[in-house]
């Protein structure tokens, strides 16, 4: 249950189980946030620039900006020693199986860099603590999976996104797919500033996303749109520079966004959505945005 391009369909998105969206949202405070290293093209030149009484301001204005929004928000501290702890879609892969019972888990993220991997037991504790299952992806195989920042839920339905080419490999989905018993629709990335899959695609509602396609691949980008009927692009400029297609949309109606980002705050405007405007400047010197610093559960 792996689709690669349109070719691949058997299905259609009626065919697909529905979801409930998730109400909740953990957020990992930025205590210890900081850029000490490189492994994104947008860290280049800001290891030790960051303004931490900024950082913080940023971060508790997101935090109000999704309590707002009417989401419930949970928050966990940040650790000595991993400065990018803060970007919790990451570590897991949030999921309610809507064809075994909702029952809820999360799949337990392999990172790709050295530097981030032990941030990963910390998410698996909260999550089990709450009950949650937890699946840990096979040892045996050399791979990498990056949470919420690469696998995607098609907003309403049991159906994932799943990112590969950076930081994830797209061998994993195999086991996602079967032990989650849920279709996957690949999508591979080619450009290192669009090193995660949300960083170039966010989901507004069931029918509507909002991408920059220069970060997709021609059979990727056809099935975004064979799934989508509003296709909204982001221009260049805003997505490579300020994460415009980092927003986050949990609701159908607002969308969080990084500030400035003019076109696509029109863009979403003009078709209903409310944008909601907040400034994650501090976290985008570590390649992250407002989808980064969150992560959605039920
Ligand atoms: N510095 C972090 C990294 O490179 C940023 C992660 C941003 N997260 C995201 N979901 N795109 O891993």
């Amino acid at each position: 249950m792996i689709y690669r391009s349109t070719q691949d369909l058997d299905f259609t998105l009626s065919d697909v189980p529905t979801c409930p969206r998730p109400g909740r949202v953990l957020m990992t405070s930025p205590d210890h946030f900081d850029v000490t290293y490189v492994i994104n093209p947008h860290m280049a030149g800001h290891i030790g620039t960051i303004d931490h009484d900024l950082a913080m301001a940023q971060w508790k204005a997101l935090h109000d900006t999704f309590l707002n929004c009417g989401l419930e928000v949970h928050t966990i501290q940040g650790l000595e020693g991993l400065p990018d702890m803060v970007f919790c879609a990451n570590q897991t892969l949030p999921f309610i199986r809507s064809t075994n019972g909702n029952q809820k888990g999360v799949v337990l993220s392999k990172m790709f860099t050295k530097e981030r991997m032990a941030e990963v037991n910390r998410y698996a504790e909260y999550f089990s603590d709450l009950g949650f299952e937890t699946i840990p992806l096979h040892e045996s195989a050399q791979t990498s999976f990056e949470g919420m920042g690469d696998g995607i839920w098609h907003p309403h339905r049991y159906l994932l996104w799943g990112g590969y080419g950076f930081r994830t490999d797209e061998s994993v989905y195999n086991q996602i797919s079967s032990e989650l018993d849920v279709r996957i629709l690949l999508i591979e990335l080619t450009d290192p500033d669009f090193y995660h899959l949300d960083t170039c695609f966010s989901v507004l509602d069931e029918d509507s996303v909002l991408i920059y396609p220069g970060a997709f691949q021609p059979a990727g980008l056809d099935l975004v749109r064979s799934f989508f009927r509003n296709v909204i692009e982001s221009p260049e400029n805003e997505a490579r520079t300020l994460f415009s297609c980092n927003a986050h949309c949990p609701d159908g109606k607002y969308v969080v966004i990084q500030k400035g980002c003019t076109e696509t705050v029109n863009a979403l405007s003009s078709v209903g959505y409310t944008p909601v405007e907040v400034d994650t400047s501090e976290f985008l010197k570590a390649g992250g945005s407002v989808f980064c610093m969150k992560q959605m559960f039920w």
